[in-house]
């Protein structure tokens, strides 16, 4: 019997399969809170952590205190890892009642069940740099919010209304990560990384003529999620709770994601035009990426740009992935992925 019990909500996601698996490496007894959809999440979890090693399964919902009460009781966890979410920010936009039911409601239900349950657990907070919206870079820990998306909303009252009351009045051990962009092989595919990666994949194999993308001039600060969920073990090791900052210290445009991406496929390509006229051209003048409004956001957060400082120096956490190393990894799994389908 393992000396520690983990759950993880949002473990069909990317970071909580590579959370399970970093879990699950060091020895934890790990349980995955999954809602009830049309796929078996047994199948999901399989697609996404090495199928052989055991998770524990529990149904729920954050929507669902009752069904949250009773995940804990189930499970009774050391440690609680809160990354369920509607996490997509343009989606927010289009359906912001789900967003702040889940990622800001879904928190208070969750932290009042484990209060109740065990209030001695420790508890990681998937927090976003999401939430400096329109703050310019570079944003640490002290960096005020100002978030633009119903998204970053959401998440910021998560952390204003529950996490920090929980930590200062209750003295529930409560993190709250800010974790910049990151991203992998098993990020969702409408994330305009992977999006990118699987484009230009099956442009390269002949499966696709073209793709469209909105704004390439935003700025984010991409890291490997592999790297990322370490640093929230990490917090949840630390004498006291705090909130973290967790970020490359690099940033790179949409439009670098893309020449960088096409640069492993040994595609050259050129820009001409400009605006939503805007068009990517490869060598032969044959367009293949074009610009539609319907992926720009009607907020957007220009530029994002993480200091880790401070997780760097309390928690000894560094990222390992470089920026070229992400793109080279992403883009060579969809590619190696797709020629073995094609
Ligand atoms: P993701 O791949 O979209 O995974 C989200 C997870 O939440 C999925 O497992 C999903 O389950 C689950 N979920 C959604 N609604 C739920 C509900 N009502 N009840 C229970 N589970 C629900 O997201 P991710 O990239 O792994 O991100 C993990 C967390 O970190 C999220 O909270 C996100 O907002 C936050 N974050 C992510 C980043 C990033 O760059 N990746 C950066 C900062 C913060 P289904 O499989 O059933 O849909
Ligand atoms: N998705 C998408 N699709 N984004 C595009 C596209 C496109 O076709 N074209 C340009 N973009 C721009 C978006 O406008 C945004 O500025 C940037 O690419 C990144 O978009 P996403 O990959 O969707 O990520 P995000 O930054 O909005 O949100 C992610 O990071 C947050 C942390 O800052 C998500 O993982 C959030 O859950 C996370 O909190």
């Amino acid at each position: 019997m393992a000396d520690k019990r983990a759950l993880i909500t949002g473990i069909t996601g990317q970071d909580g399969s590579y959370l399970a698996e970093h879990l699950l490496n060091l020895g934890y007894e790990v349980w995955g809170l999954v809602r009830r959809t049309s796929l078996d999440p047994m199948m999901r979890i399989d697609g996404l952590v090495h199928p052989r090693r055991r998770i524990h399964i529990v149904y729920g919902n954050l929507r669902d205190g009752a069904s949250l009460r009773s995940a804990l009781e189930q499970s009774q966890p050391h440690e609680i890892y809160n990354l369920a979410a509607q996490s997509d920010v343009g989606i927010s936009f289009k359906c912001p009642d789900e967003t702040m039911e889940v990622n800001y409601l879904g928190v208070g239900r969750l932290l009042h069940e484990a209060m109740h349950v065990n209030p001695q657990v420790r508890i990681y907070h998937a927090s976003t740099s999401e939430m400096f919206g329109k703050t310019p870079p570079p944003q640490n820990e002290h960096s005020p919010f100002a978030p633009v998306s119903p998204y970053g909303e959401a998440k910021l009252l998560a952390y204003e209304h529950f996490v920090k009351p929980y930590r200062d009045k209750h003295g529930l051990f409560i993190c709250s990560g800010i974790l910049f962009n990151h991203e992998s092989p098993r990020r969702g595919e409408h994330f305009v990384t992977r999006k990118i990666s699987i484009s230009l994949a099956k442009l390269k194999l002949g499966l696709q003529d073209d793709f469209s993308l909105g704004n390439l001039r935003a700025v984010r600060d991409w890291g490997f999620a592999g790297d990322y969920v370490k640093a929230m073990h990490l917090m949840l090791q630390h004498e006291k709770p705090d909130d973290y900052v967790i970020a490359t210290g690099t940033s790179h445009s949409v439009r670098d994601f893309v020449e960088a991406a096409a640069r492993v496929l040994e595609i050259d390509m050129r820009w001409s035009g400009a605006g939503s006229e805007e068009v990517g051209l490869d060598l032969n003048g044959k367009v293949i990426v074009r610009i539609d409004r319907e992926f720009y956001r009607p907020v957007e957060v220009d530029s994002l740009r993480g200091d880790a400082d401070k997780a760097r120096r309390q928690l000894g956490w560094s990222p390992e992935v470089s920026f070229a190393g992400l793109v080279d990894m992403m883009v060579k799994n969809d590619f190696e992925r797709l020629a073995r389908r094609s």
